[in-house]
């Protein structure tokens, strides 16, 4: 059981009366396991107390290369020393708009932004603008962030019906719902379906190709293809997840199937604040006031939108994913964990199931396959929950509710480690 320190327990006090809910709005851990992190390197974090944790949250996705990457701190200490940011054009964001559209199957130009959030904004705004239509469609359960039209039908309910849109944070106007429409992932005829009734008025489906933990069905993707094309709508893959860690070139290499945006971030920013949209020359256009009509041209404009210090971090962290290896080795990684996870809960009598790629992964506790969002809600949260408190308390972090994120610098004493703590706490899942 890990101990904390009087300081540490002075912070969290402190975390608690100046943090509204005692945090930033991620994860907040139960009052006994919760900590503060002081440092990280490689695949280990340390707490304040300087309890050691084997870290599968990874910052929750970008740290591919682990913490404190020699390669990238050098970098970054380099980018800061020629100062912190420029507003102006600066050479290491154009350098990395390049390893981007060398790297990505349907960029052919880049906007960067600060977040994936105002990424995928970005790109509901330029599928808008470039169609000249208003509604999107998004899957439920599917994340893109936290503005307004992404937080539609996250967390649904699923008591409400196909293509309704459900509001799922305060605040947002309820004019806005009726801009969204929402299908069910890995199922072509439902979407079809809102599609032909709304061709008029979509103006892109976005979707995540691997949903949360949910790979898609074989076909899925080569669908939603055929069906946005048909319609003269687009296609807008969100990879802030997949962008980098399925494949070098994403999801869209992974699975081939190339869509018309695309939005990245996470490990293209090497941990610091960054995230792109990116796409054809032709729809990126809209960016463009010398190439499009004044109704067509999207102005977007922020202040540490391609940061030289994060694409330096960025432009490092792709260098070394190019090298030979990285990708077989993140697979063997996160593979030994998948498949240690699943046969622990088996032995136990759990039928579980496993879902995602040996890049991002995790189970969940149901009887029948996860396809989609209302498929997990089946599923029993009480032993995952279990498992995840288990594993912290042996120090082994992942992310909550679920998602391990294996990285290309985790040893084989951290994979070794993390079976070892997934076989004690399977046994204590039940009752
Ligand atoms: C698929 C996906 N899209 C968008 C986002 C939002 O990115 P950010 O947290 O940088 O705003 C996330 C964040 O986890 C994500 O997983």
């Amino acid at each position: 059981m890990t101990q904390r320190t009087p300081l540490e327990r002075e912070l969290l006090q402190k975390a608690a009366q100046f943090l509204p809910g005692s945090s930033n709005g991620n994860t907040k851990y139960p009052d006994q396991l919760d900590f503060l992190v002081k440092e990280g390197r490689g695949g280990r974090i340390w707490d304040v107390s300087g309890n050691e944790y084997v870290d599968w949250l990874m910052g929750s996705g970008p740290m591919i290369l682990g913490h404190a990457h020699p390669a990238v701190t050098d970098a970054v200490l380099s980018a800061v020393s020629r100062g912190s940011t420029f507003f102006a054009n600066n050479d290491q964001a154009v350098l990395l708009a390049e390893d981007l559209v060398n790297a990505v199957p349907c960029a052919e130009k880049v906007r960067f932004t600060t977040s994936g959030t105002d990424a995928t904004f970005q790109a509901m705004r330029a599928a808008r603008a470039y169609t000249g239509k208003e509604k999107i469609l998004k899957f439920e359960g599917g994340y893109h962030g936290t503005h307004d039209y992404a937080m539609m039908s996250v967390f649904a309910s699923a008591a409400v019906e196909f293509p309704q849109a459900e509001a799922n944070t305060a605040g947002i106007p309820d004019s806005l719902s009726d801009l969204m429409l929402i299908s069910q992932f890995n199922d072509l005829d439902t979407t079809a379906a809102i599609v032909a009734a709304h061709k008029d008025e979509i103006a892109a489906i976005i979707t995540e190709p691997l949903q949360r933990t949910i790979a898609p069905e074989p076909g899925f993707l080569e669908g939603l293809r055929k069906i946005t094309a048909d319609a003269g709508i687009l296609l807008i893959f969100d990879e802030i997840v997949t962008g980098f860690r399925l494949a070098y070139g994403g999801a869209q290499e992974y699975y081939g199937v190339t869509p018309d945006l695309c939005t990245v971030g996470k490990i293209m920013g090497g941990g610091y604040p960054l995230a792109a949209l990116m796409g054809s020359a032709e729809v990126m256009s809209v960016y463009d006031r010398g190439a499009v009509a004044s109704d067509s041209y999207v102005d977007q404009i922020g202040t540490l939108n391609g940061n030289p210090v994060a694409c330096a971090a960025g432009l490092a962290t792709l260098e070394v994913l190019r090298q030979e290896g990285t990708y077989d080795r993140l697979r063997h990684v996160g593979g030994s964990i998948r498949r240690a996870l699943a046969g622990a809960c088996e032995e136990q009598g759990f039928t579980v199931q496993s879902v995602g790629e040996d890049g991002i992964f995790d189970i969940f506790f149901a009887e029948d396959p996860v396809r989609n969002y209302r498929d997990g809600l089946a599923a029993d949260t009480e032993p995952l929950g279990k498992l995840n408190a288990g594993l912290l308390e042996r120090g082994v972090l992942k992310s909550w509710p679920q998602k391990f994120y294996p990285s290309v610098v985790h040893t084989d004493e951290d994979i070794d480690r993390t079976i070892e703590a997934i076989r004690e706490v399977a046994p204590t899942l039940r009752g």
